[in-house]
This record gives C-alpha cells, sequence and structure tokens, in this order.
C-alpha cells in the first residue's frame, strides 16, 4: 500500500527551479534513500512535501489523503514527521526539555469541568516524560538528560533530533542527513536505530550524501537530479547506472 505520493511537484526560488516535476512513491514499511548531488532540490523536496514551504504545483498525497501545503503541525498529528539538515536543538535548554518540546496537544477532548481537563493534561504529560526517558535511554543520551543541548556532540544532536521525531510517534519519518558529521561510531549507531525502527514497521525516507551507509541500510535509492527523479532502484542498480554516475561526476 502506498503510504506516501508525491507527483509532479514544482517550486522555484526566483529563477531556480529548485522542484521541477518531482514524482515518486513510497509503499508503507519501505525504508528508502535520496540520492543527488548538492542542490539537486533534496531539501526543498523534504520542505513541500512536509509543509514547511508551499509548492508552486503538483500534489502530495499521505495514507491516501490529498495534504499538499498542509501545515507541518497538522502533518505531525497525522503521522508524517521530518528532521532538518540543520539541526534544530535549543542549545540554552537542557536535552530532557528538548525532547518535550513537540509533544502536541490532543485537542478536541471537551473536558468541561477543569479537574477533569487538569487529570488529564497531567497524565499527558506523565507520559509524555515516560517516553522521553526510555527514548533518551534508546539512543544512550539518559546521562545527559539535564545537559544543554547546546553541550552535546554532533552526533548526539542526530541522536536527539532522531529521538524528539519520535516523541511524535510518527508512521512516516523524513531524515534529512543523520548522518552528516557523525563519526564512525555513532553512524552505526544511528544506523542501527533507523533499521530496528524499520523493522518495527516505520516507514523511512532518508536524504544522504553518506552513500556506504545509505546504500547497506536502505531497501531503495530514489535519485534527484535538477528537481526531477532520475531514476529508481535497489541499491546495486542504482550504483552501476551510468545516468546516475555522470549526474554525480557532471556536478
Ligand atoms: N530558501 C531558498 N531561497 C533561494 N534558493 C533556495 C532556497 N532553498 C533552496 N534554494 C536553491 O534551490 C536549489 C535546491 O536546493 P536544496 O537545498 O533543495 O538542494 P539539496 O539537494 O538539498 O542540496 P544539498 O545536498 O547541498 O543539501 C539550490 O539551487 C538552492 O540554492
Ligand atoms: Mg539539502
Amino acid at each position: 500500500m502506498t503510504l506516501l505520493d508525491v507527483a509532479e511537484l514544482e517550486r522555484s526560488f526566483g529563477s531556480i527551479r529548485a522542484l521541477d516535476g518531482a514524482t515518486f512513491s513510497v509503499e508503507r514499511g519501505e525504508l528508502v534513500g535520496i540520492i543527488g548531488p548538492n542542490g539537486a532540490g533534496k531539501t526543498t523536496l523534504f520542505n513541500c512535501v512536509s509543509g514547511v514551504l508551499d509548492s508552486d504545483a503538483g500534489t502530495v498525497t499521505f495514507d491516501g489523503t490529498d495534504i499538499t501545503d498542509v501545515e507541518p503541525y497538522e502533518l505531525a498529528r497525522r503521522g508524517m514527521v521530518r528532521t532538518f539538515q540543520q539541526t534544530r536543538e535549543l542549545s540554552t535548554m537542557s536535552v530532557g526539555d528538548n525532547m518535550l518540546l513537540p509533544t502536541p496537544d490532543h485537542p478536541g477532548e471537551r473536558a468541561h469541568h477543569a479537574i477533569l481537563r487538569t487529570e488529564a493534561t497531567q497524565s499527558r504529560e506523565r507520559e509524555a516524560h515516560e517516553r522521553a526517558e526510555e527514548l533518551l535511554d534508546l539512543f544512550d543520551l539518559e546521562t545527559m538528560v539535564d545537559e544543554y543541548a547546546g553541550a552535546l556532540s554532533g552526533g548526539q544532536r542526530k541522536l536527539l533530533e532522531l529521538a524528539r521525531a519520535l516523541m511524535l510517534d510518527p508512521d512516516l519519518l523524513l531524515l534529512d542527513e543523520p548522518f552528516a558529521g557523525v563519526n564512525p561510531t555513532l553512524t552505526r549507531d544511528i544506523a542501527a536505530h533507523i533499521e530496528s525502527l524499520n523493522d518495527d514497521g516505520l516507514t523511512l525516507v532518508i536524504i544522504e550524501h553518506e552513500l556506504e551507509t545509505l546504500t547497506d541500510l536502505v531497501d531503495r535509492l530514489i535519485v534527484l537530479t535538477n528537481g526531477s527523479v532520475l531514476t529508481t532502484g535497489t541499491p546495486a542498480e542504482i550504483l552501476e547506472d551510468q545516468r546516475v554516475i555522470d549526474a554525480y561526476l557532471g556536478s
């Protein structure tokens, strides 16, 4: 079953056509990589899919519903969460508090009695705290819980960003360069976490330049060049595709 369908997506910045008819889909349960030269439009693609940027044309369908240009907050509520190439932790806030930032409200609950609302809120807060603790444990960040996020290494920041995205309990997770600037040991850790999340049923799309790690990890690669999809296939197929080699050499 198709979870994400992107059709003919377009987005320009002045005269730069960052997205030029990008079209692809992702099946539920897939672990997909997106590669392409610098400036190919990969981040813009995530920005448009996740509602961070409005697209100029084209459609994005998530789980059968048209979500083109729906706000990121609303998409997170519906199960689509993304991370950023430049991590967005709040450095003067503790690691633990960073984890609690994205917890969505659960609107639509009509608690007329203040006391009920308070209890519901408290129970949600308790659940969020427990989940945050669980995730920090899982990602070996538990000893950092009271440290400022700014004290983390680049790799730990990527881990925190991943852990924080998981607070929203997504069905689809979009990761923009999760291995960039991460040392080899942490890279292996992050890759192992991604693999086990996918084994547990999470669908992931990962933009990455670090091809060695990525090709080991993913079921399928999508190659983006000049704002559109050049080709898609298994890592083995893609790495020996002459058009892909040319696209990289040409950049
Ligand atoms: N906010 C913006 N304003 C103007 N131009 C932009 C903006 N965002 C992206 N671009 C341009 O759009 C094109 C695609 O950029 P994008 O960041 O999507 O590429 P990318 O594939 O993610 O590259 P990289 O691998 O370096 O991260 C580039 O030419 C870039 O300069
Ligand atoms: Mg990018």
